[in-house]
């Protein structure tokens, strides 16, 4: 329980909350996680009613706004909304919890409290989602920090990955140097623009350039189409989204179809 963005109203994941790290609901990782790194993986479609239905996962989930939108319009499809801010996480959880008890809606919804690089990472077994969503994620705009940034050739490969063969990773931004940034990447990763992942070319900024052993053009690139459940003129429908539509900013977005 939270009382933080709740507003004096405690926060509850009761049902809907996953957490990972201490005290969570995931195992540790095991010590020796074998070559391919899969012993710590989980079976995240059994988190929910209905695991044979596609799994769509939100990376950077916030307070929740497109998981409630887009889960209440695709009941037949899972979403999993990973945030490591535990009041974004808390705050989701709970709209989510809610609107099960009230409606009986969103049984299709959940939130995870971790880390989404290192989850999946280490947790998300191949081939198992049908779409990665990636909205308005953290810029880092110092060159001391790109480091951190969520888009990068690691991210890029784990992506490729998680993915179903067909499946896609959407992303928009309203940060002109992260987009330039993050086409300097998808430049590597797409056919038919930019040399193959075989080169190795890397950024300079990143440990996990492409290697041998990643598919050439493991990605196809398309144009980003709005969000089903976006609102009238909007691209996704989420909080960011909308704080930055106010502010006139222009957006950026794309989407990386596995092939
Ligand atoms: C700028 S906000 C965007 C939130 C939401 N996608 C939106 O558009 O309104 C970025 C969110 O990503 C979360 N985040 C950043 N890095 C993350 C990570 N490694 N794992 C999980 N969440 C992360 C932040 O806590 C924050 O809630």
């Amino acid at each position: 329980m939270s009382f933080g963005l709740g507003r004096g109203r405690a926060l509850d994941d009761a049902g809907v909350g996953v957490r990972a790290g201490p005290g969570g609901e995931l195992p540790p990782l095991p010590d020796d996680l074998g070559p391919e790194g899969r012993a710590g993986q989980v079976d995240i479609r059994a988190w929910f009613p209905h695991p044979q239905r596609p799994l769509e996962i939100e990376i950077g989930s916030g307070k929740g706004t497109f998981l409630v939108q887009q889960g209440a319009l695709r009941p037949e499809t899972n979403y999993l909304g990973i945030e490591y801010a535990r009041e974004f996480y808390l705050y989701a959880a709970d709209r989510v919890r809610r609107r099960v008890e009230a409606a009986g809606e969103l049984t299709n919804v959940r939130l995870l409290h971790a880390d989404a690089f290192e989850f999946l990472r280490w947790r998300v077994p191949d081939a198992c989602a049908r779409v990665i969503h990636l909205y308005f994620a953290d810029p880092w705009p110092k060159t001391r920090h790109h480091k951190r940034r969520m888009v990068r050739d690691e991210f890029l490969r784990q992506c490729r990955r998680v993915l179903e063969p067909g499946g896609e990773l959407r992303i928009v931004t309203d940060h002109a140097g992260y987009w330039a940034w993050m086409e300097e990447h998808f430049a590597r990763w797409c056919v038919p623009s930019g040399p193959s992942p075989l080169r190795g070319v890397g950024s300079g900024h990143d440990q996990g350039s492409p290697r041998g052993g990643d598919v050439p053009g493991g990605f196809e690139r398309l144009p980003f189409d709005r969000a089903e459940s976006a609102g009238q003129d909007e691209v996704v429908g989420t909080n960011f989204e909308r704080k930055y539509r106010r502010e006139r900013r222009p957006f950026y977005g794309a989407i990386l179809r596995r092939r």
